[in-house]
């Protein structure tokens, strides 16, 4: 095993909690099951380490009236006095001090209710609540918060950078204390839902759903649903045909269907609460039911049918594009794919069918509109779908704190309905569904660390947060992370959140500019070659030429894209003056000399923007330079190194992104920096 560190469960890092010292001396409970145990086990760890003394005693007994300590209970009568008109429901919890019996009392009406109270009540502590202070009633905004790995069985993770599978070595199934701490880690945010192979499934993948490797999948599966998550699985959807059982995967072929039948049995038999499927089909070379001439909606129904009898469900990607595309057609246009794939198909999914949506049309670009799919279906089940692991945003070499961009895509108003944002719409308040939520490609590996760069934990941390609770800000959850990391300090706190708060905007400021994307060397998808996707098969286009760029996608002279928004956006992107700023190039192709609100030129904002990202890391390296003393030196040291990385990268796509743009326009910085 790998040594792991404990990123924000590191509880003795707090110190400032004040009136609870021989408050919680002891655990009062009648309640059982592993959940239970884990949120006991969770108490007894925190309550020393935060606020010093003895590990609290346990008293696991029938509805004893005890006085001073904690009480776990299902949530009654008594607790809704506290809470006029509150309902916990499947994981909701209520958390109160009693004063008058110096209770601290959590209720919830299941277990995995107690286990998201008491990290409630922990994070709380973190933060120096005091006892009268202490009432809190929650329930998760997302019904499903989910976390897809792209890990593979050899070991490597697709889009991974922050080591290897702590899931996979060479083929086999690792379980030991880190798979134990991931589940607690992963329950300490909220996250009900994790998918442990990557979407992209290869023949050894496929054996997942096998005896081979079936009864391990098991021993994942039982520490997860002891913290209250449930486990998925990656499928192939040619796997009839890659185990040589059957010789097509149509979809509607009845030995296909019985395949998956007999199969979703023997997984249910083994795994009674399995979470269900997620599924890449049709998509970069992916296997799917296009080949059979059959609809997204034959193919996932064919599926959850097959696993409907025992709850499970099926999560189908809508990641499906040309992507044997030329260049030179400017007609097709890959951020129309999804939406022209899937609008035909609304109201035919099956009820436990949800589409996964990436957040964008194109592939979590540092910057893109907000996938129109979001405001078309009406009738059909939907996830969010964004990505932690930094792909196109650094790969955790560099500093992205992603939350602020999330929050911006759950905040957009589709108009598809009175509760048209797009927060209402995967939250199931704007259609009354509950298979919804957001899913998310994670960030983690066998690091010590679990992320690589360690500011890349805030993007997990936050994650799950706002999934859970989608009104905190972005800063409230960034605050909240460095907290419970590097403990109490508000210097420290200040100093890292100022260099995390608008890290999203410095990586946009000296990258791709106004929402064009790409420009990243296509190997690998880390650095600048602004050109690197230009002339290739994968639709990713700026069309650049010596008089402007950007892509046409209005309806009256380009590829049509805007018209997929819900008005008054087809009409706000139909035309350049009324299309956001930051998206201008992605709608549009302007001319360098186009003027933008702030009264420079496009080309001019190309130039500056570009050097004031580089400064901008210039000033976070000062600043991690400024807390040196107070952070543990590994750390510090780690931290330092890849500052000093991101700096090398800044100044290097600086540098390639504003030669190539004197070059093509020929229009010189009118502030005269050099410019290579
Ligand atoms: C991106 C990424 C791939 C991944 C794909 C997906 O294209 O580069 O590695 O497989 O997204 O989301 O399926």
């Amino acid at each position: 095993m790998t040594k792991f560190e404990k990123c924000w469960l590191n509880y003795s890092l707090v110190s400032e909690v004040s009136g609870w010292k021989d408050k919680l001396s002891c655990i009062f409970t009648n309640l059982d099951g592993k959940c239970i145990e884990n949120a006991v086990k969770e108490l007894r760890v925190a309550i020393p380490e935060i606020i010093g003394g003895n590990t609290p005693g346990m008293c696991i007994c029938a509805p004893c009236v005890p006085s001073e300590g904690i009480v776990l209970k299902k949530y009654d009568k008594e607790d809704a006095e506290y809470y006029d008109d509150f309902c916990p429901g499947d994981e909701g919890y209520a958390i109160y001090y009693k004063t008058d019996k110096s209770l601290l009392v959590i209720a919830a009406d299941t277990d995995r209710g107690i286990l998201y109270g008491v990290f409630a009540f922990i994070r709380q502590l973190q933060k120096g609540i005091t006892p009268d202070k202490m009432k809190i009633a929650e329930s998760p905004k997302m019904p499903f918060r989910m976390i897809d790995h792209w890990d593979n069985m050899y070991g490597d993770i697709e889009r991974g950078y922050s080591g290897n599978s702590f899931f996979y070595e060479n083929y086999r199934i690792i379980i030991d204390d880190r798979t134990v701490f991931y589940a607690r880690m992963m329950a300490s945010i909220g996250i009900n839902a994790i998918a442990i192979n990557n979407v992209n499934v290869h023949q050894t993948e496929t054996l997942l759903i096998t005896d081979k490797y079936l009864y391990e999948v098991k021993r994942i599966n039982d520490i997860f649903a002891s913290y209250g998550i449930k486990l998925y699985l990656s499928v192939n959807y040619a796997a009839p045909v890659e185990m040589g059982d059957v010789d097509v995967s149509d979809p509607l072929d009845e030995r296909v269907i019985k395949w998956w039948e007999k199969t979703s049995k023997h997984i249910y038999d083994v795994i009674p609460n399995f979470g269900g499927y997620l599924v890449k089909a049709d998509s970069e070379g992916r296997p799917g039911p296009f080949t059979y001439g059959r609809t997204h909606a034959d193919g996932a129904n064919m599926l959850a049918r097959q696993i409907a009898p025992y709850g499970g469900n099926v999560v189908w990607r809508c990641f499906v594009y040309n992507c044997r595309q030329d260049w030179r057609d400017h007609k097709t246009d890959r951020a129309r794919a999804a939406y022209d794939n899937f609008i035909g198909l609304d109201g035919e999914f099956d009820d436990n069918v949800v589409l996964q949506i990436k957040n964008g049309p194109m592939d979590f670009q540092i910057r893109e509109p907000v996938s129109p799919l979001f405001g078309g279906l009406k009738k059909t089940n939907m996830f969010l779908e964004v990505q932690i692991a930094q792909e196109y945003t650094g790969q955790q070499r560099h500093i992205c704190y992603l939350v602020p961009m999330w929050k911006e895509i759950l905040e957009f108003n589709t108009y598809a309905s009175e509760n048209g944002l797009v927060k209402d719409i995967v939250s199931g308040k704007a259609y009354g569904n509950t298979l919804c939520g957001l899913a998310a490609v994670t960030n983690t590996g066998n690091d010590a660390n679990w992320t690589g760069h360690d500011m890349a934990a805030v993007n997990l941390y936050g994650y799950g947060r706002m999934c859970f609770d989608t009104e905190l800000s972005a800063e409230e959850i960034g605050r909240e992370w460095i907290r419970a990391t590097f403990g109490n300090d508000i210097e420290i706190n200040d100093a890292i959140y100022s260099m995390i708060g608008t890290s999203w905007h410095t990586y946009e400021n000296y990258s791709s500019p106004l929402g064009i994307g790409w420009m990243v060397n296509p190997a690998g998808h880390y650095g600048p070659n602004v050109d690197g996707y230009e002339y290739d098969r994968w639709g990713t286009y700026h069309r650049s030429d010596c008089k402007g760029l950007g892509i046409d996608r209005s309806v009256a002279t380009g590829t049509g894209y805007a018209g997929q928004y819900n008005e008054p956006w087809s009409s706000l992107y139909e035309r350049p003056e009324t299309t956001p700023e930051e998206l201008l190039l992605f709608f549009h192709h302007m001319d360098y000399t186009y003027k933008l609100s702030s009264g420079k030129t496009i080309i001019q904002h190309i130039y500056d923007t570009h050097f004031k990202g580089v400064e901008e890391v210039e000033t976070m390296i000062n600043t991690w330079n400024s807390i040196k003393e107070k952070i543990d030196p590994n750390v510090f040291n780690r931290v330092a190194d890849r500052l000093n990385i991101q700096l090398e990268s800044a100044i290097d796509w600086r540098d390639r992104v504003n030669t190539y743009y004197l070059r093509m326009s020929g229009i010189a910085d009118e502030k005269g920096r050099t410019i290579y």
